[in-house]
């Protein structure tokens, strides 16, 4: 019936306005934090939040690089958390500054260096406590283990993860969305709904996990376009919608969108959700024959067929595809990193690299 072991973040605080409760989540742990940041924590909510720590308390901030998290990313922001000895740390930001944070501080203590632990050192157990609150719905990264790592000058993008990695509080505040650029809510919301859809199709999915992906599916396909409309009520939905996502995934992986999604994304230099939204009706139609029976659901959620829904939302979201006139000169390597990932693993269809080479036809046509 549960996942065994059953991972999940260990208090999760939901609502507009939670991030301000960020002092008192945090008093358990001791008085010194470091906040690494991105953005949209700057300006009036950085201010109140600050304010509501005691006056004993030793916080500091890190502001994140814009982009997703390098090796080198992590070994910096791994240095000043040395340096500082926190009692706490914690992510505010999009997933980028959230798998940052989590590689970072999960590996505070860790002897190696994080390249070791990327090409798989084993990981020793975590123990500074990781508070995340994300300000895009997207990766889901607050409700899992994982951190997806890039090492440019090996053009490899590649996740580490450990249990211990779990968010020990996680806050949910939906107005930190509501800054968050139209191009970034329309890449993270497909993102979001890729993982919601792979994690219900995948081989590895149990009736558990595939209660949180519906969830997680009607919560997105509802929120996601009202929310890009500019319905600001629509963001508590997106945001409980990628969360449950991330749950899910924790326990039931993904499929063959995130296998390609790693060795594209880096070699476009691409958004990963972009990336993800743009491999995303390949998948649908190469899975389509082994998914049918557990297609009504989505297409109903949908409200007709989620393929065209699809193809529709990156019309409406006004998406621009990254694969557009894109010269990928390595297919051999492509295709055996998509081979080797546990998300092409868990696609409910097996995938030779016959089909990776169809599906990079149809999605680079
Ligand atoms: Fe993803």
């Amino acid at each position: 019936m549960l996942p065994s072991p059953l991972l999940v973040p260990g208090r999760t605080v939901t609502g507009p306005g939670v991030l301000r409760q960020l002092a008192d989540e945090t008093a358990v742990f001791g008085k010194r934090g470091v906040i690494a940041h991105g953005s949209a924590f700057e300006g009036v909510c950085r201010d109140e939040v600050l304010k509501a720590f005691p006056a004993s308390a030793i916080i500091t901030t890190y502001r994140c690089r814009s982009g997703e998290p390098t090796l080198e990313d992590v070994e910096s922001l791994r240095a000043y958390l040395q340096e500082q000895r926190p009692d706490w740390v914690a992510g505010i930001g999009g997933g980028s500054v959230l798998d940052l944070a989590k590689a970072a501080g999960g590996l505070l203590h860790a002897p190696d260096t994080v390249a070791a632990y990327q090409q798989g050192a084993p990981i020793p157990p975590a123990t500074l406590p990781f508070i995340a609150a994300p300000t895009t719905a997207g990766t889901g990264s607050e409700a899992t283990v994982v951190s997806v790592l890039t090492d440019p000058a090996r053009q490899l993008k590649q996740s580490i993860r450990h249990p211990s990695f779990m968010p020990r509080v996680v806050l949910l505040d939906p107005t930190l969305l509501y800054s968050c650029p139209k191009p970034t809510v329309a890449a993270a919301g497909m993102d979001a709904l890729t993982q919601a859809y792979e994690s219900w199709v995948s081989r590895y999915a149990t009736p558990f996990t595939r209660d949180l992906s519906a969830r997680a599916f009607k919560a997105i396909i509802r929120s996601l376009p009202a929310f890009f409309g500019g319905d600001n009520e629509a963001a508590g939905d997106l945001l409980a919608g990628s969360y449950l996502a991330g749950l899910s995934l924790s326990h039931a992986r993904l499929g063959v969108v995130h296998g390609l999604a790693h060795p594209l994304g880096v070699r476009l230099n691409a958004p990963h959700g972009l990336v993800c939204a743009f491999c995303l009706p390949a998948a649908l139609r190469f899975n389509a024959g082994i998914t049918a029976g557990l297609m009504p659901a989505i297409n109903q959620a949908a409200d007709g067929d989620f393929a065209r829904w699809v193809d529709e939302a990156l019309v409406n979201f006004k998406m621009v595809s990254p694969f557009k006139g894109a010269r990928l000169t390595d297919r051999e390597a492509i295709i055996a990193e998509t081979l080797k990932s546990g998300s092409t693993r868990a696609n409910p269809r097996d995938v030779t690299a016959g089909d990776v080479e169809n599906l990079l036809n149809t999605i680079l046509e």
